[in-house]
């Protein structure tokens, strides 16, 4: 007898259509191709010192559930951001925090629309949540098309999210757009600020949360992956109003962060001056990336996060493959560009040897 599930209909078929997240890259056992790996937008950087012991500390507790809560963790975030503890939401990493606000916001059949490309896990995590993805093209420029985004918004949208720096050209959203786009925005629709790499924004101040004391619509999304390098440890957040997080809450699996990532995230928090140190230097690779990619004609984007966009077009794929085959690891976004990961020094090196090489042959 098969075992193939009957063909689904509304969720099921639209989760049937997809492929699970990232399957392609999964490398067989043992298998380690790339020297380096520059295509998941994580820190090239080694676990700072006290957070390498909070990780130690956390696997003595490894026999016990950890708090269902997080509420150290909500505790010490409601310190740093100085907001009600209501107001902030712990998950397992930033896409867990998503897809639980995801499930909390929306019924089968109503729409949520987003820049496209964007980070690959929204359309994934909005199919599970029974709900519509209204995929809107990013402007040539890599930005969001905020009057596109505008004018797909009907009865059944129930959420918008948008992303800055956005994955994946690292376009940064300005205030004042956002602000006209708020003031245009029907009242029923939540909108979700994905801001994954805010840290190395450096026009932004990740202390600053005006915009939700404005508009209580407001989520931000926020996470401990990627500027304080603990992608590993899966643990991200919300801020934003009570009542919005109090649903999310419900949609949680439970005990679903665990107690090491929770301590190695409350002593991040703490390393506030090393973290200041280390955005410069990933700032510095990144310019410094930036203006050779530049220098050899491929004419990247200006990105505010710990990547950077070549918009090549039909020749992403080609180019992806060619630095592939000289083992490094870059994103392609089929027929739209690729995404390059700020690394190390011999990484970004090496990579433009094999960039001029291709220019010479
Ligand atoms: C824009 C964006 N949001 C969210 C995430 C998810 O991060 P995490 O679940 O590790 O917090 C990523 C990961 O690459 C991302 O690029």
């Amino acid at each position: 007898m098969s075992s193939t599930p009957a063909p689904g209909f509304g969720r099921i078929a639209e989760i049937d259509r997809l492929s699970a997240y990232r399957q392609e890259d999964a490398a067989a056992e043992g298998e380690d191709r790339f020297v380096w790996d520059l295509s998941n937008n994580e820190s090239a950087l080694p676990p700072l010192p006290a957070v390498a012991e909070a990780v130690r500390q956390g696997g003595l507790h490894t026999a016990r559930y950890p708090d269902p809560t997080a509420g150290s963790l909500v505790r010490a975030l409601s310190r740093h951001f100085g907001i009600d503890t209501r107001k902030v939401l712990v998950g397992p990493g930033s896409a867990g925090v998503l897809q639980q606000l995801l499930l909390s916001l929306c019924g089968d059949g109503d729409e949520v629309i987003h820049a496209s490309p964007c980070f690959d896990a929204y359309p994934l995590l909005i199919a599970v949540a029974g709900a519509r993805c209204l995929p809107v093209p990013l402007t040539e420029l890599g930005d969001h098309d905020l009057p596109e985004i505008l004018a797909r918004v009907t009865p059944r949208t129930r959420v918008v999210i948008l992303c800055s720096p956005h994955n994946p050209t690292g376009s940064r959203l300005p205030d004042t757009d956002l602000r006209g786009f708020l003031a245009d925005l029907p009242r029923h629709v939540t909108v979700v600020l994905d801001e994954a790499y805010i840290e190395f924004d450096e026009a932004k101040e990740p202390r600053d949360l005006n915009v939700l004391r404005r508009d209580p619509r407001v989520v931000l999304l926020r996470t401990f992956s990627k500027a304080y390098g603990l992608a590993g440890l899966r643990v991200g957040y919300a801020l934003a109003a009570p009542d919005i997080l109090e649903r999310a809450r419900k949609t949680a699996i439970p005990f679903s962060v665990t107690r090491t990532a929770e301590l190695a995230a409350i002593v991040s928090l703490e390393q506030q001056e090393a973290l200041a140190e280390r955005m410069a230097h990933t700032r510095k690779l990144r310019t410094d990336l930036h203006a050779a990619l530049d220098a050899e004609g491929l004419s990247p984007l200006p990105s505010c996060g710990n990547f950077i966009w070549i918009p090549l077009g039909s020749s992403s794929e080609s180019f992806a493959a060619m630095v592939q085959g000289a083992g490094i690891k870059v994103r392609a976004c089929p027929g739209q560009g690729v995404r390059i990961s700020v690394g190390s020094e011999p990484a970004h090196r090496h990579l433009l040897e094999v960039v001029r090489h291709r220019a010479k042959s």
